[in-house]
């Protein structure tokens, strides 16, 4: 038995469900812990490309259970969306199970992220527009509904009566958005309680217990550590945690069933949305990144912003990620260049400080430039290698760098989308 967290890295999109779909080969239960449809995460397998926004990756494989865990927000039509695309491709999700306790996106949340996002004049995050920091403040403001209360229509009706008349002075008045009647609200509940009839796990603490012996459980994070709510470039962040430890609170098991915890890092670093990006390039490096690299996002269609990989938040995400080895992927976009780029530290432009550990405010972030070492390129393509030893000798090299850099192995080296492009190192 051996139960394994696939974490991102970095700022996201590192290839996570690549790396997913590949270990979820050998778990019995895949559990997603946190985020919602801000996610987007694409699988090449047997010539298909499947995209994923809530969906642990693991529904590809025949017989495995998918549980969406208590962490997640969902939100209903999306979700609806997702299954039904799934079965069109000829996929079974009849083991795909919700936790009764993950919280549901509301029509009203996606419109205050909008008009959020959409009147800023400072301050800009960049959201996925998704509703998903509307749900999780309500949640933690406890004024969220919950998947259960869609099956409680007493229990419904009191949380409404509670909610509603704040929420909606809060449209009306802050947002200057329309308000919501109770028969509207429960009208879309039942609705909801419909689409998610078949798929919701009353008994999730039978399936965690029966789980908890023999079984492989794979965790299935979204966003990257340097999104966690706690740990990333707040406010730049999404409002979950991404890190190894939000695997716990967000699937219902203890620290104490971890075995590994595996850190998803690309060759380069890509962000989307607004916030501090060090190591950017916004040159034609960095298109040659966005090109070769396909940097354009799953969820929004956003092109990504790209640079330099970064040594200073890859030592930081280990640390607080609770990294044990590394996945690194899109090693071959590298394949054309002559010098790659990795910065080791962080130079402050006002007074010369050098900073090899991260620092977390973020507004100073403006003063810092990278402290660049440069790697020769292998100029070869390496999309068709299977062996590490098969490596040309400088992207052997690179690696090794990253890995002295990381102070934990990288077990997992990708070489292309598709699940057959990957090396197992170790
Ligand atoms: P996630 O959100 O972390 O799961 O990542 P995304 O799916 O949003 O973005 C990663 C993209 O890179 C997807 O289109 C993958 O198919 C693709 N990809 C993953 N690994 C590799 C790789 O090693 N090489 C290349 N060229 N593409 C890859
Ligand atoms: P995956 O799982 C990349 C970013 C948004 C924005 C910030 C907050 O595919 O790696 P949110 O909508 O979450 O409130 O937006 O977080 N973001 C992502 N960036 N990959 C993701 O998911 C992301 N999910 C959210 O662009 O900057
Ligand atoms: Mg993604």
């Amino acid at each position: 038995m051996s139960n394994t967290v696939v974490v991102g890295a970095q700022w996201g999109d590192e290839g996570k469900a690549k790396i997913t779909d590949l270990l979820a080969k050998n778990s019995d239960l895949i559990i997603r812990y946190q985020g919602g449809c801000n996610a987007g995460h694409t699988v090449v397998a047997d010539n298909k490309t499947y995209k994923f926004h809530l969906i642990p990756s693991g529904i590809l494989y025949e017989g495995k259970v998918c549980f969406i865990g208590a962490g997640t927000v969902i939100h209903p039509e999306t979700f609806e969306r997702e299954v039904n695309e799934l079965i069109e491709q000829g996929i079974d999700v009849k083991n795909l199970k919700i936790s009764p306790l993950a919280s549901i996106t509301m029509p009203y949340h996606i419109e205050v992220d909008g008009y959020s996002e959409d009147t800023a004049t400072k301050g800009k995050i960049g959201t996925t527009k998704k509703g998903i920091g509307p749900t999780y403040t309500d949640k933690a403001a406890r004024m969220g509904l919950k998947i259960e209360d869609l099956y409680s229509p007493e229990a419904l009706s009191e949380k409404l009566d509670v909610i509603l008349p704040l929420k909606n002075k809060t449209l009306e008045k802050v947002y200057g958005l329309q308000p919501y009647t109770k028969e509207c609200i429960t009208a879309l509940c039942e609705k909801y309680a419909q689409i998610f009839k078949p798929y919701v796990c009353f008994d999730w603490q039978e399936l965690l217990h029966s789980s908890k012996k023999g079984k492989n459980i794979l965790f299935e994070g979204a966003q990257g550590v340097m999104l966690d709510v706690d740990y990333g470039t707040y406010p730049f962040v999404t409002s979950s945690n991404p890190i190894g430890g939000g695997a716990c609170t967000g699937s219902g098991y203890g620290p104490t069933m971890i075995d590994e915890v595996i850190g998803v890092s690309k060759a380069y670093v890509t962000r989307v949305g607004e916030g501090p990006f060090v190591t950017e390039l916004k040159d034609e490096t960095g298109d040659k990144i966005r090109n070769i690299g396909h940097e354009f996002g799953t969820t929004t269609g956003r092109p990504r912003r790209t640079g330099w990989f970064d040594a200073v938040i890859a030592k930081y995400g280990v640390l607080v990620g609770g990294l044990t080895s590394m996945a690194l992927t899109k090693i071959d976009v590298f394949d054309s260049f002559d010098e790659i780029k990795v910065c080791v530290a962080y130079k402050d432009t006002r007074d010369g400080k050098i900073y090899n550990t991260y620092p977390t405010n973020v507004y100073m972030h403006k003063y810092l430039e990278p402290v660049y070492e440069t790697h020769k390129g292998w100029k070869t393509d390496i999309s068709g290698i299977r062996k590490y030893e098969d490596l040309p000798e400088n992207c052997k090299k690179y690696l090794a760098r990253l890995e002295e850099i990381f102070e934990i192995p990288i077990s997992i080296v990708s070489v292309g989308p598709d699940r057959e492009q990957t090396i197992f190192k170790n």
